[in-house]
């Protein structure tokens, strides 16, 4: 079992970074690797607001570009100053569907460290996948 108050302040330490000048909402992903490494991600915005970037994307994208697969993620974590627990958005939902396994965990977090844990499948039900192709 992972440490998740470790995977929490890794998503924090994220967040520091993240690149909000437009909406300020900052938000933090960590991905824990089975090698014990940590991959970071941080939204990053841009003036044409569509062409802004989530935490969760930038870090999964990270892991892919590094050389990694949804084979080496032992967690994912995010977290963001919400009331509850922050919730993903649709796209990295379906970007988590496609990077990670079905059954890995994703801790979401707020910067009270409230924390709930889902597997990546409950958080996009009945998905489109490869295997609808
Ligand atoms: N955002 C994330 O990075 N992750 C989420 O889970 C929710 C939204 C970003 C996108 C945008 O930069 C800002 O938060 C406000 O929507």
């Amino acid at each position: 079992m992972y440490d998740k108050n470790k995977l929490l302040d890794m998503a924090l330490v994220a967040r520091a970074n993240a690149y909000t000048p437009y909406s300020k909402f900052k938000v933090g992903a960590a991905i824990l690797l089975t090698n014990g490494k940590f991959i970071l991600g941080c939204n990053v915005e841009n003036a044409s607001y569509g062409l802004s970037n989530c935490a969760e994307r930038t870090a999964l994208f990270k892991m892919i570009s590094e050389g990694y697969t949804k084979a080496d993620v032992e967690a994912f974590c995010i977290v963001g100053d919400t009331l509850d627990v922050i919730s993903p958005c649709g796209a990295c939902r379906q970007v988590m569907i496609e990077l990670l396994k079905p059954d890995t965990p994703v801790l979401l977090c707020n910067t009270k460290r409230d924390m709930k844990e889902y597997k990546v499948i409950d958080l996009l039900p009945y998905a489109f996948t490869e295997k609808d192709l």
